[in-house]
């Protein structure tokens, strides 16, 4: 049995066998006209809970829908803006450990706000089929919750609308049916599962709020089995580590925890990946000073060759809370990497180098070791795979480090050997001349040379390559530009004379 059979078999996705969407046109849900939820709130299940900061763990005080009331004695501020809180399919039909979490979170980051938890507990504890059928009807619960704050005068551009795995498209179901446009959506690894083909309608998408941010944490296997959706469903969409899988949730490190913890938190570690996207957003409403940035890419493969770290054109964007409201008409995908704990921030860089040699030599996924040294501190041995190296072509690969090192002052690349084999017919060798170093976090760009001599040479199973920041370079950049100036300006002068 592979891995990811038994991921599935774990968490009990085994149970879908036909993933075929659901039917959408032909639901009275979907064909009616919103006028219709006005005044209606008798057959309403799902539970709003307002939360308060002093105790953000209790169920204290549920809104009752139609009743005016219920708005002060629960404390709901009219004033202040509204986070709402929408939780996704549940195994044991109890609030999961991340909720109180998220809230706590949301209060640090904004004490004034309302937090609401919407509690679908009853229909989200269901066979995964059945619950994710349910989230239409939890969607319209949610849209009569703004429709009727909307009536007692609270402005929809204050309301933000958070959604978990099924939850995500329970947002988007409601932001679909609401009156007016909710302001924003954040979708966390919205549900894959019987929404990777549905319609627009029936799972979170771009119309559903004014502005739809998603991340997608845990998009792994065919698209029918993916546990988070694959497909981009927001104006942005951020594929931290590339999606699929998160740094820190291997099978390995998982049986690690299992040891540690016991099985009673089995549900939890497996979960890993696709629980993450709710802690990157944490991450991103408490670490301010160590806030994520993710980057536009066209693909995963040409991220990870670091040609992706520009931040021109709202290339780059900030990841979670404060993400910057850019509406596409096209879905961006974004990429980054993180760490496996939070705070996740890494410091990306591009690492561009022109490889020489006498000999053709041309090998493929060569282990290197990439040091840097900078000006706070430094990151040793970071171990990456270059997909190919040949005679006279230039390279690029992208080193992400955990570690703020300041300003990069110098790099030590190191070739291993993939093989005892490997140089055994000769020395496997290519000279370098300089490496181009783009940072994506400071966006600047930095020119290393050898220390001693015109060339550096990389040997496979050889020592330490060093460079440092070129000073000439950067100097003489700037006097060329001066250069051609004053050039230009006694130009002007001959002219005028
Ligand atoms: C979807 O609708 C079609 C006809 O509109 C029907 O034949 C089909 O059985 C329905 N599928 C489900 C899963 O309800
Ligand atoms: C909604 O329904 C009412 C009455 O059925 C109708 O007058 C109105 O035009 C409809 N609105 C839209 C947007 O379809
Ligand atoms: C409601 O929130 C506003 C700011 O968001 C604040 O000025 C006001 O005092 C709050 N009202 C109550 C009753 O807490
Ligand atoms: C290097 O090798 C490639 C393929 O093995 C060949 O096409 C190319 O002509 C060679 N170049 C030189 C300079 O020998
Ligand atoms: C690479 O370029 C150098 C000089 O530009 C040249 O001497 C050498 O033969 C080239 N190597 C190959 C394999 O073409
Ligand atoms: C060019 O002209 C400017 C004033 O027009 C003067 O200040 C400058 O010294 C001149 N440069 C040269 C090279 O003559």
């Amino acid at each position: 049995m592979g891995k990811e059979n038994l991921w599935l078999l774990v968490i009990g996705f085994s149970l879908i066998k036909s993933c075929e969407p659901l039917n959408t046109t032909t639901e009275s849900v979907f064909s009616s006209n919103s006028t219709l939820y006005t005044e209606d709130y008798s057959n309403i299940e799902t539970r709003f809970s307002v939360r308060d900061s002093e105790d953000p763990e209790e169920d204290l005080c549920y809104l009752t829908l139609g009743n005016r009331d219920s708005i002060s004695e629960c404390g709901f501020n009219l004033s202040s803006q509204t986070f709402v809180v929408i939780h996704g399919w549940s195994v044991a039909g109890l609030f999961e450990s991340w909720l109180h979490k998220l809230v706590t979170a949301l209060f640090e980051r904004e004490p004034t706000a309302n937090v609401i938890v919407v509690d679908w507990l009853d229909r989200a504890s269901q066979h995964y089929p059945t619950s994710a059928e349910n989230t239409k009807l939890v969607g319209k619960d949610v849209a009569k919750f703004a429709n009727w704050l909307e009536s007692l005068e609270y402005p929809l551009d204050k309301l933000h609308l958070l959604g978990y795995s099924l939850g995500a498209h329970v947002a988007g179901v409601a932001g679909n049916l609401m009156n007016h446009k909710v302001n924003r959506i954040t979708g966390l690894d919205p549900a894959g599962p019987r929404f990777e083909n549905a319609e627009d309608v029936r799972r979170l998408s771009p119309d559903d709020a004014n502005f739809v941010d998603v991340l997608h944490t845990n998009t792994r296997g065919s698209p029918d089995l993916s546990i988070g959706i694959q497909r981009p469903v927001g104006h942005i969409d951020i594929y931290p580590n590339g999606g699929t899988f998160q740094p820190g949730c291997s099978l390995q490190n998982t049986m690690k925890m299992i040891a540690s913890f016991g099985i009673n938190n089995m549900d939890q570690i497996v979960k890993c990946s696709h629980e993450r996207s709710i802690h990157l957003f944490i991450d991103s409403l408490v670490n301010q000073q160590h806030q994520s940035l993710a980057y536009r890419c066209s693909s995963k493969e040409a991220f990870y060759k670091g040609l992706c770290l520009s931040c021109r054109k709202n290339r780059c964007n900030k990841l979670g809370y404060g993400v910057k409201k850019i509406r596409n008409t096209r879905s961006a995908k974004m990429y980054l990497k993180t760490r496996e704990l939070m705070p996740y921030k890494v410091f990306h860089y591009q690492v561009k180098v022109h490889v020489f040699s006498q000999k053709n030599l041309s090998v493929v996924e060569q282990p290197m070791l990439v040091s840097l040294y900078g000006t706070h501190g430094e990151r040793e041995e970071i171990s990456i795979t270059v997909p190919s190296m040949s005679s006279n072509t230039t390279i690029s690969f992208l080193v992400a480090s955990d570690v703020d090192i300041g300003e990069l002052l110098m790099i030590k690349l190191k070739w291993e050997r993939d093989s005892y084999l490997s140089g055994f017919f000769g020395k496997n060798e290519f000279m370098i001349r300089r490496l181009r170093i783009k940072s994506g976090e400071t966006q600047s760009k930095l020119i290393f040379t050898s220390k001693d001599g015109e060339f550096a040479y990389l040997t496979q199973g050889g020592g330490e390559t060093l460079f440092v920041k070129s000073k000439e370079d950067q100097e003489s950049r700037r006097e060329s530009r001066l250069h051609r100036l004053k050039l230009h300006g006694s130009f002007f002068n001959q002219t005028t004379e």
